[in-house]
Parts: C-alpha cells; sequence; structure tokens
C-alpha cells in the first residue's frame, strides 16, 4: 500500500500543467493565486526547484498596476465558466480581474527556510509581491481593513457573510450562460444559481470599466471589509519585511502597512459575536457572521484572546477541525463549500498560527483532525466537518501540501499512515 506522503506527492505531479499546478483537473482547469501559493510549499518538500518555479510562474500574470489575479488563464480550457472571454482580464497573460487572499510572500518566506538554496530566486520574486502588496494597500482599504469587490476575491466563496452585500445586487440582466462546475461536481455542494448570477454580474460591472480600480470603487455595489484579507496581507507583509531587510530592500513603507492593517484589524472586531466579523463597506454595518476567517487573527500575530472562546465553541461543535461557519448558526449546510465544511487550507493557517502564539491545545486538536481527515477521507477540497465524509473536487492540490507540509508532518501520524 502506497503511504499517504507518496499520495500526496503523487497528486501534486499529476496536477503539475509544466511550471504552475492546478487545484484538480476538471473542476479547475487553470492556475488559482492561493492554491498555487500552496502548491510552490508542497513541492518545496520534494523538489524544491519546482516550488519557486511555481512562485515564478505566477508572478508572470502580474498586471501593470501591480495586481497579480486570482486565475492565470495559460491554455483555453472550455470545462471552466466563467473563462477569459468573459472576465476580459488586461494583464501580460489571459486572467480573471481579481485577486485572491496574498499568502504568496508567507509561503515563500517557509520556502527559503526549507531551502535557503533559492535566495537568489526568493529575492528576484520579492520585489513582484511587494508591488502587489501595495496594490491592495492603493485600491482595497475601509478603515485600515481590506475589502473583497467580489466573493471570489476573499476565496471564500459562497460564504454567509456576503448574504446581506449579495441581495443588494439586481442580476436581473445578467444573461444566458452554461455553469461548468456542477457538471463536475455535486450541486449540492457547490454555490446555488442566486449566487452565480451575481458572480457573474460582478464581473460584467469589472469588465465595463475595463477593470480601473478608480472606476470600480465608484460603481461596484459589492464592496466588504474582510478578516481574511485583512489578516493574511497582515502576515504576509510581516514575512516580506523580514525577508526584505535580510536581503537589504527599503522597507519602510512595508512597516508603515503593518500598522495601517494593525488598525484595520482591529475595527473588524464585533463584540456581539465575539469575533472578526467582515463590514459592508458601503454602510459600514457588520455582517454578524461568525466564521473560520476570525480565528486567522493569529496567523497575523495578533494574540486576541477575546477571540478564543467563540473558535474554541466552533472546535467543540465539530469533529474534523474548524467549519468554515458555526455550526450552531442558522443557514449552516456541512457540505455547500463554505457555509459549513472543515477546509484544511483553512486549518494549516488557523492552526499553524495558533500554534506560533502557543494556543497549542487547539493547534494541535486542529492538526490532528485535519490529518485525520485524510488518513480517513483522502485528499478532497474539503470535508464535512461532524462525518469527515469527502467534498467537492478530489485529488486536491493544496490539500495534498497541507499533508506534506504540516498535517501529516508529525512522526506519530507518519508512521499511522503508512
Ligand atoms: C470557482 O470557480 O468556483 C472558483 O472558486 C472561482 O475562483
Amino acid at each position: 500500500m502506497i503511504n499517504l506522503h507518496e499520495q500526496a506527492r503523487q497528486i501534486l505531479r499529476d496536477n503539475d500543467k509544466g511550471g504552475y499546478t492546478l487545484p484538480t483537473h476538471g473542476l479547475y482547469p487553470y492556475q488559482w493565486n492561493w492554491d498555487s501559493a500552496f502548491a510552490a510549499w508542497g513541492f518545496t518538500t520534494f523538489d524544491p526547484d519546482r516550488g519557486w518555479t511555481e512562485l515564478e510562474t505566477l508572478m508572470l500574470g502580474q498586471w501593470e498596476d501591480g495586481m497579480i489575479p486570482h486565475i492565470i488563464f495559460h491554455q483555453p480550457d472550455p470545462g471552466y465558466f466563467p473563462g477569459p472571454d468573459v472576465w476580459q482580464g488586461r494583464g501580460p497573460i489571459p486572467s480573471s480581474g481579481i485577486s485572491q487572499p496574498p499568502v504568496a510572500a508567507s509561503f515563500m518566506a517557509k520556502m527559503l527556510t526549507m531551502h535557503p538554496a533559492g535566495e537568489a530566486r526568493a529575492r528576484a520574486i520579492w520585489p513582484k509581491l511587494k508591488e502587489w502588496h501595495r496594490w491592495f494597500m492603493d485600491w482595497r482599504l475601509d478603515q485600515g481593513a481590506v475589502c473583497v469587490t467580489h466573493p471570489w476575491e476573499a476565496g471564500r466563496d459562497n460564504a454567509p457573510d456576503w448574504d446581506v452585500n449579495m441581495a443588494a445586487i439586481n442580476a436581473d440582466d445578467v444573461g444566458e450562460y452554461t455553469r461548468r462546475d456542477t457538471s463536475h461536481v455535486d450541486p449540492a455542494m457547490r454555490p446555488t444559481k442566486y449566487d452565480y448570477d451575481r458572480y457573474i454580474k460582478l464581473v460584467q460591472i469589472g469588465v465595463s470599466v475595463n477593470w480601473d480600480q478608480e472606476k470600480l470603487l465608484a460603481i461596484n455595489p459589492f464592496r466588504v471589509a474582510d478578516p481574511t484579507m485583512t489578516f493574511t496581507l497582515l502576515r504576509a507583509n510581516r514575512d516580506l519585511l523580514a525577508m526584505g531587510r535580510r536581503f537589504g530592500e527599503d522597507v519602510s513603507d512595508i512597516e508603515d502597512w503593518i500598522k495601517t492593517l494593525e488598525g484595520g484589524a482591529e475595527t473588524l472586531w464585533n463584540d456581539a459575536i465575539g469575533g472578526y466579523d467582515s463590514r459592508n463597506a458601503h454602510t459600514g454595518r457588520f455582517n454578524g457572521i461568525l466564521s473560520n476567517a476570525s480565528a486567522l487573527c493569529w496567523y497575523a500575530g495578533i494574540n486576541d484572546a477575546r477571540a478564543l472562546p467563540a473558535i474554541e465553541a466552533m472546535l467543540e461543535a465539530a469533529t474534523y477541525g474548524l467549519a468554515s461557519y458555526d455550526p450552531a448558526a442558522d443557514g449552516f449546510e456541512p457540505v455547500r463549500y463554505w457555509r459549513g465544511p472543515s477546509w484544511p487550507i483553512m486549518n494549516y493557517l488557523v492552526g499553524s498560527g495558533m500554534a506560533e502564539q502557543g494556543i497549542d491545545a487547539a493547534a494541535d486538536r486542529i492538526r490532528a483532525d485535519t490529518a485525520r481527515l485524510m488518513q480517513e477521507n483522502g485528499f478532497a477540497e474539503y470535508y464535512n466537518p461532524h462525518t469527515g465524509a469527502p467534498a467537492g473536487g478530489g485529488t486536491f492540490t493544496w490539500t495534498a501540501a497541507v499533508w506534506l507540509g504540516w498535517a501529516g508532518d508529525q512522526p506519530e501520524k507518519r508512521q499511522g499512515a503508512a
């Protein structure tokens, strides 16, 4: 029997398109931004050269304004909608017009520790990451917190966070289109048509101004300050700063960005839910949603005792890691994408952040639960947090990377996995 480490490595190799890695065949046939950063880290555990190449390929999609898109369409694939003709991105390679949680700098810092010989490649990537982070600081802030302009930008596509904001979007004139995701995966595990109409409407709005950020600011009905983005960018800036100092770069603006984002993170604290919440930037109102994004504060270097009780209660209410949405809340759906399932990638970001901040019991539990998911049910995109049943796409790149770099990287687990 092949052990889980070898299975995980094989998934990365099978999803490798030569320079970039698909999240999974069929459902996601291109390079996705944050998936790719996880892939780079996963490869570095056994093939560091290929890991660095992954980040370099991601940088190739960078737009002139600094933005690194959430999807880079290297080769046309009719199995995915919306493709390059719908997005009409204006980068050097066909792409989407929005970004995604900026975790690449943080994975690059890890890769540099794992493979110091990659320093010359890291030095070449560093300024590109800095320009990308500057783009967020220029175009996405609300009171110092980072906004998303499309639910897909947060990576948490159909999270309940966005419900109020989505309801305010009129998508009556979105036109006819054919979804492809539901031909690859059970529709019960995917966003609804109501969601998709609004996802596509927001793309049409971006295209109508040729993705000009200044114009978008004025017309986009969807602008939500989000803990996922705020915490990942804060962490990424800390990592970028440390690498920049080592490389002898000018880091004074990164120091300022960190202060701004620390202040912005505090504006997302919502006492009413005992957690960090998303906020509609148009109305200033909190959305009142307790999700796993609140637990990213530790990953961002904010050791906040206020946030712990609600996260511990969410952990108690699930059997396999941290659910993406509070299992006790109305509307919790255990297998519908970001409305309940346990996601290994979020479990990793949360669990590793907690471990760094000394929240050991919860960190150990999240890591052990995440390992069990893969030991019992393979490398799925996400899992039912009560039963551990796999959901979404299979043979998933970032889940395999989380096994190689973290969940499976425990001596006692490794024996059990053989
Ligand atoms: C999708 O197609 O579901 C993606 O999550 C968009 O990024």
